[in-house]
């Protein structure tokens, strides 16, 4: 098994998973990566291609023809790449071209990573492993107020749905389907504030580090 610390973060979408990875990798000193970008440039290349993202040979090729420009692009979280990601994110042949990258930036020198499958498929010996959640009111909340923020004018009733239908399609899909690790700690950050879910994640993880062997599962 490797020493350098892998931390996996899973859960659904507007969890509050990336603003979480992105301050424990700022505390831990490891790099950071935002997973969900890759299917997002994925998906956005297709689009430009304007191919379908159900296409398996069409995505596959994008996947593998991924730059690192393709991550820097400002428009990868807009509806339309929501839905195509979503999409291309269910085919076998995008996630294993997305594979060799992920497990390649953790094992340099560490890392926090958050995705849908870091704790199942990507690091599946990671030391912590947390899979954050919230209700699906509380998520909705958040997504519809980041996007107002970015200008996005959309109804709070709309959010819902596109996230049930992303949560409906991120659990069911036959490929690395959305579900906690069986020794990932459950934090539910329904009622808690980025601080509050920080200050747990990092009680988490302390007290991994301190015993034998994973932290009990807790809510
Ligand atoms: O976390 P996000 O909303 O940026 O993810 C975009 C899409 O990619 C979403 O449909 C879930 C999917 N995804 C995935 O299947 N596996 C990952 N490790 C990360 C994201």
């Amino acid at each position: 098994m490797s020493t350098k610390l892998i931390v996996a973060i899973d859960g659904p979408a507007a969890a509050g998973k990336g603003t979480l990875a992105r301050r424990l990798a700022g505390a831990l000193g490891l790099p950071y990566l935002d997973t969900g970008l890759l299917y997002r440039a994925t998906a956005r290349r297709v689009l430009d291609a304007a191919g379908d993202p159900a296409d398996p040979v069409a995505a596959e090729a994008h996947a593998r023809a991924l730059t690192p420009d393709d991550l820097e692009r400002a428009d990868l979280r807009t509806p339309a790449v929501d839905q195509a990601a979503a999409s291309v994110a269910s085919l076998p042949g995008v996630r294993a071209a997305l594979l060799s990258f992920q497990r390649q930036f953790g094992q340099a020198r560490g890392a926090v990573l958050d995705g849908r499958d870091i704790g199942t498929v990507i690091f599946p010996d990671a030391r912590v492993k947390l899979f954050v959640t919230a209700s699906v009111a509380a998520r909705a909340e958040r997504r519809w107020k980041e996007l107002a923020g970015r200008g996005i004018a959309v109804s709070l009733q709309s959010v819902t749905d596109d996230l049930e239908e992303r949560d409906a399609a991120d659990a069911s899909r036959a490929a690395a389907p959305l579900r906690p690790a069986a020794d990932a700690v459950i934090l539910d950050t329904t009622s808690l504030g980025a601080d509050q879910a920080f200050q747990r994640a990092c009680e988490i993880i302390d007290a991994i580090k301190k015993s034998a062997g994973p932290a009990p599962r807790t809510r």
